[in-house]
């Protein structure tokens, strides 16, 4: 870990664990959504960090020797800093790392609103190459009990711009994210939105509710009932029938998952989905996560 100055807690892709993680903001500037409590605490409320304090990291780190080839733009949504507070970001990393090969970020699509595609390929050159998207679900009903604030329009609209300006996406999808009353729309929704985006990356995480669901369950009036393990296969398999993925890295393997999923899809949707198939019919010929071994 590199010995910097963080406000935690701090989260990060599992993909970018050997990363620097470079905590340009603090928190979310959003921070509404009803399942994520991860910048809930006092000390995430949302703040850009001084850019001198970030050169001064910079210089520290190299000074020392630390190895850095990759570098993730903390917190929840660096891409809310305007183009030009990120190419200075973005310059002040290659001065220091000329060596430097991915700069990447999460990236809600409300982010992008005011910034072009030419600004974005900018950001483009100067580094900037991919993007975690947090799309969560496709589907507006859902999206909007979990207030994420978005809509299956804006994500698409922001997938589309980051392949545009020639930067990879990563998308999230929440397992589970509708309870029973909506995981088929939800599912097949969410499938909608992928195929027309085509994203690189995806990966599906179930939700859960560290803290409990008392917040999440103002927008379900109390009714949310959450999917159990079957209910959940139930739901995966409703969405990779739906995927038409030319290629896409697909993974569910974050540790929140019971059933460890990783392909290439298409190429891999039909031995993925008889790996559903055996959790949901026989589950004791296939290896399945313990409660015990599950986290967020
Ligand atoms: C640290 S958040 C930042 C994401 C970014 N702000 C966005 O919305 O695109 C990363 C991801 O963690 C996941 N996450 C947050 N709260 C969760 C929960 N309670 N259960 C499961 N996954 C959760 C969501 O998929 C979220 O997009
Ligand atoms: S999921 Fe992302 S946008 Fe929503 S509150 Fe958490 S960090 Fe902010």
């Amino acid at each position: 870990m590199y010995p910097l100055d963080y406000i935690d807690p701090v989260f990060r892709p599992p993909s970018e664990a050997r990363s620097l993680i470079l905590q340009v903001t603090n928190g979310c500037s959003w921070n509404k959504c009803t399942f994520c409590e991860m910048y809930t605490q006092a000390q995430k409320r949302f703040q850009p960090k001084p850019i001198e304090e970030l050169e001064k990291q910079l210089i520290e780190l190299s000074q020392a020797q630390y190895p850095v080839r990759r570098v993730f733009l903390a917190d929840g949504d660096a891409m809310t800093l305007s183009t030009r507070r990120l190419k200075e970001i973005l310059q002040l990393i290659y001065r220091y790392y000329p060596d430097v090969q991915r700069v990447s970020s999460y990236c809600l699509p409300r982010n992008l609103k005011k910034k072009s595609i030419e600004e974005l390929a900018e950001l483009r050159q100067l580094g900037l190459s991919l993007m975690y998207v947090g799309c969560e679900s496709g589907d507006d009903e859902v999206l909007r009990r979990v207030e994420k604030g978005e809509s299956f329009e804006s994500s698409l609209g922001a997938l589309k711009k980051i392949k545009a300006a020639g930067m990879k996406s990563s998308v999230m999808i929440l397992n589970g994210l509708g309870g029973t009353e909506f995981s088929q729309q939800h599912a097949r929704n969410s499938a909608r939105l992928m195929n027309a985006a085509q994203p690189d990356y995806l990966s599906t995480l179930v939700v859960s509710f560290p803290v409990g669901d008392d917040r999440y369950q103002e927008n379900f009036n109390g009714e949310f009932v959450a999917l159990n393990q079957t209910q959940l296969f139930t739901e995966m398999q409703w969405l990779l029938e739906e995927l038409q993925l030319e290629k896409t890295i697909f993974r569910s393997d974050h540790a929140s998952n019971y059933l460890v999923l990783k392909g290439v899809l298409g190429k891999d949707k039909q031995a993925m989905l008889e790996q559903v198939k055996l959790a949901l019919h026989q589950p004791d010929r296939i290896a399945l996560r313990q409660e015990w071994q599950r986290g967020l």
